[in-house]
Formats: structure tokens, C-alpha cells, sequence
């Protein structure tokens, strides 16, 4: 996070300022809540066309919340909440409709050569799928707003929009943003275009319920990701006007990073799950995590610590608690007491492993609700009407 200035460069979006901030913060104190720590601390600090969307908001004009996941593990991790939590944010924000996208066919088709025997089956993918809403869920959106679309289920409504794509894509674009190779499997190559289609409101028409002077191609779209998700959506700008639609707007996002240090993304692929924070893990198994393998900014002697403070910059504990703890006062506090010595690395990591466990507490909680009570998932995957409510 560091090398934000060179991830804007390289990505060609724009920087989210002070001005944004204010305009969202201002709408915030107007709905009696506050700016979230993501945006006040710049876990989210780049975008492309945020400015459409909130002047959009003040003249209360329609447009929806879009975001997904691409299963390959029964449980998401701590850094899968952070698009997942802005988006729920921005939902209670604007109250807009809401569309998570479940790309159950993507990580199969780009299992090809993996060792793991489960990913040769489609099945396993879809079952993830199933715990993984269950886990989206869990975040706290609202059922009225929100509609998860998955793949494999929901192709029939994707699919008018995909053939729409197809025809105004050419390979030399895919290939400029995703770089495929010739042995590639065709699943990989045309699996941009079903990411794509939901970022058209089009998409949903059946879904939107539109007064008569809306007509449903002027409503706007607002990604909320982590920048690796990026390119799909540059190739969707692209190709916007050719479908008669608004460029989707995005805000992004950096990493949350391994326990294992700021240099490593936290990922469901990563080698050693030790590095990972499942939403699925006990109080025990997180504090054992935390404790034995989260890097430390600290110094190697109590008298040194105490003499010198901690290297804040590359302590994970600090990392997670600047953006997910909810007071930013008390994170403030901790961090100076950190910095000077006051505070040990023990001390420090006994707070992060409270703060996660609260998170991870309140998530399981509702998740356990769905899994004695299954039919509440219909209230999210089922179609029906949403909602613009200005
Ligand atoms: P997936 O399943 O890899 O990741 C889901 C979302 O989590 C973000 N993410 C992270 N954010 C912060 N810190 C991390 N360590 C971290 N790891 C992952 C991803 O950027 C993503 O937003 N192709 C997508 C699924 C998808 C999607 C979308 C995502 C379909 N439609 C629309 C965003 C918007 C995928 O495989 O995400």
C-alpha cells in the first residue's frame, strides 16, 4: 500500500481526494452514520468515475451497487470482506440496489493444471458457492436491496448482455488486458464477458422496477473491488458506448495483506493457510494464528522495543486494526503506544485477536442462522423486484 502513487500510474485510474471524502461524509452525517475507516484511512483510494455517481445521488437519480466473488474455497478470508463490507456499507449509504455475482464456472476454468483433486469438478465450485454467499450474506445485507446472481444458476439472465459483449469484444482486446496463451481453454477466454455483463443495467431489466420516465440504460453502475479486478472493467469502459450504456463507475481498493508480512496478499490460494484469517476460524485457531505467525513491527528485546518503539509501518496487527477496527481513536492510541515502546507486540496482537474475533464472532453468528434456516439464502437468490427508493 505503499506504492499507491505507482499502482494509480500503472492502472491509469484516479486517486479518491479530499473532495470525494467530504461529498461522501457529508452524505453519511446526513444518514446519521460516518465516513468508513476504509475510505478515512485509504484502504479504498482509487476509482474511475466516482464523481457521475454522486452527483447522480444528489439529484436523486437511479443507479446500483455491483461486486463478486469467484469461489474456490469453502470459506472467505478476512481480506474478502473488505469489498464485501464497503459494498454493505455503500448499500445502507445510498440505499441502492445491490448485485453480487457468484462466478462459480471462473476458478474452474482456471484450474486446469491444479494439483488439488477437487478442482477437476465443477460440483466442488458450486459448493463453495453456496457457503460462500452463505458467508456474503453473513456481512449484513439487506434482502430487499440485494439480488446474488450465481453463474451456473443464473446464466438465463446474464446471457442476452454476454451475446451483446461478444459481438462488440474482439480477441485482440481480451488479449491486450488478459494476455492468454494459445493453449488456454476456451472457458478462460470467454469468461471476461459474464463479468462484464452485470456492470450493464440492461442486465436486470426485469429485475429494476423503473418509473416511467427512467428508461433503464440511463441507470449507472458502482463497482466496489480491490484493484486486481480492474481489467475486467477497463474492457468494459471500453466497450460501453457500443452497447448504448453509462461507463460503470469503481472505487478500489488495496490488499489486505498475509500474516506473514505487508509483502504478500492475503489469497485462498496462498501455500501455507497459517497466513490466512478464515471467517470459518475458532477464537482458539485465530489467536494461535495471530500470536505464532503475524509479522511483528517489534524489536527483538523488551529493552529495545522499549527504547526504540515498533515499526508500525509492517506490523500486520496494526495493518488489520487500521482498517477494520471501528473506533479509529482507539487504533490511534494503540499505535502511538506502539510506536514509542509503551506498548509490547503482545499487548498489540492481543488487541487485533480481540477485534477479529468480535468481526469473526458476529459473522458466524449469522451464519449459523442460515444454516438452520436455509429458506432465508431464497430471500437473496431468488429474482425479484428491486427497488430504487430516492
Ligand atoms: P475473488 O473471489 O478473487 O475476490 C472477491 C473480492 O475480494 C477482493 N479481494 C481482496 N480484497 C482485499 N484484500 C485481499 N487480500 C483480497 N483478496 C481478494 C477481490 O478484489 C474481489 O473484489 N472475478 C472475481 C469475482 C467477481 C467480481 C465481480 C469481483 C465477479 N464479478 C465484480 C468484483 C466485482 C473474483 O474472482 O474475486
Amino acid at each position: 500500500m505503499n506504492n499507491k502513487k505507482e499502482i494509480l500510474k500503472e492502472f491509469g485510474s484516479k486517486e479518491i481526494t479530499q473532495t470525494h471524502l467530504d461529498r461522501l461524509e457529508k452524505i453519511a452525517i446526513d444518514k446519521g452514520m460516518t465516513l468508513h475507516p476504509f475510505l478515512k484511512n485509504g484502504l479504498f483510494f482509487s476509482h474511475r468515475d466516482l464523481d457521475p455517481i454522486l452527483d447522480y445521488y444528489e439529484q436523486k437519480k437511479p443507479f446500483y451497487l455491483y461486486t463478486g466473488r469467484g469461489p474456490s474455497s469453502n470459506s472467505l478470508h478476512i481480506g474478502h470482506l473488505v469489498p464485501f463490507m464497503m459494498t454493505k456499507y455503500l448499500q445502507d449509504l445510498f440505499q441502492v440496489p445491490t448485485i453480487i455475482q457468484i462466478t462459480d464456472d471462473e476458478k474452474y476454468y482456471q484450474s486446469q493444471d491444479h494439483s488439488i483433486k477437487d478442482y477437476k469438478n465443477l460440483k466442488y465450485f458450486q459448493d463453495c458457492a453456496l457457503e460462500n454467499i452463505k458467508d456474503i450474506i453473513s456481512v449484513g445485507f439487506n434482502p430487499d436491496l440485494t439480488f446474488i446472481l450465481q453463474n451456473t444458476k443464473g446464466i438465463q439472465l446474464l446471457y442476452p448482455t454476454f451475446i451483446k459483449i461478444n459481438k462488440v469484444i474482439n480477441l485482440n482486446q481480451v488479449l491486450k488486458v488478459f494476455g492468454f496463451d494459445k493453449d488456454d481453454n476456451m472457458g478462460k477466454v470467454s469468461f471476461p464477458t459474464l463479468q462484464i455483463a452485470p456492470s450493464f443495467s440492461q442486465t436486470f431489466e426485469s429485475l429494476f422496477d423503473l418509473s416511467s420516465e427512467i428508461k433503464i440504460k440511463d441507470i449507472r453502475c458502482l463497482i466496489p473491488c480491490a484493484i486486481d479486478q480492474d481489467p475486467y472493467f477497463r474492457l468494459t469502459r471500453d466497450i460501453s458506448s457500443k452497447l448504448g450504456s453509462h461507463k460503470p463507475s469503481l472505487i478500489h481498493s488495496g490488499f489486505l495483506s498475509s500474516l506473514f508480512g505487508m509483502n504478500e496478499k492475503m489469497s485462498s490460494s496462498a501455500l501455507n493457510p497459517n497466513s490466512v484469517i478464515f471467517l470459518s476460524d475458532s477464537p482458539k485457531t485465530v489467536k494461535k494464528k495471530i500470536n505464532k505467525y503475524c509479522f511483528s513491527g517489534g524489536q527483538e528485546t523488551i529493552e529495545e522495543h522499549r527504547l526504540k518503539g515498533a515499526n508500525v509501518e509492517v506490523d500486520i496487527s496494526c495493518h488489520y486494526m487500521k482498517y477494520l477496527m471501528e473506533d479509529n481513536q482507539k487504533y490511534l492510541d494503540l499505535v502511538r503506544k506502539y510506536q514509542s515502546g509503551e506498548l509490547l507486540t503482545g499487548e498489540i496482537k492481543k488487541e487485533c485477536i480481540e477485534m477479529i474475533n468480535q468481526i469473526l464472532e458476529k459473522i458466524q453468528k449469522k451464519r449459523k442462522e442460515l444454516d438452520d434456516n436455509p429458506h432465508k439464502i431464497l430471500e437473496f437468490t431468488q429474482k425479484k423486484i428491486l427497488k430504487f427508493t430516492f
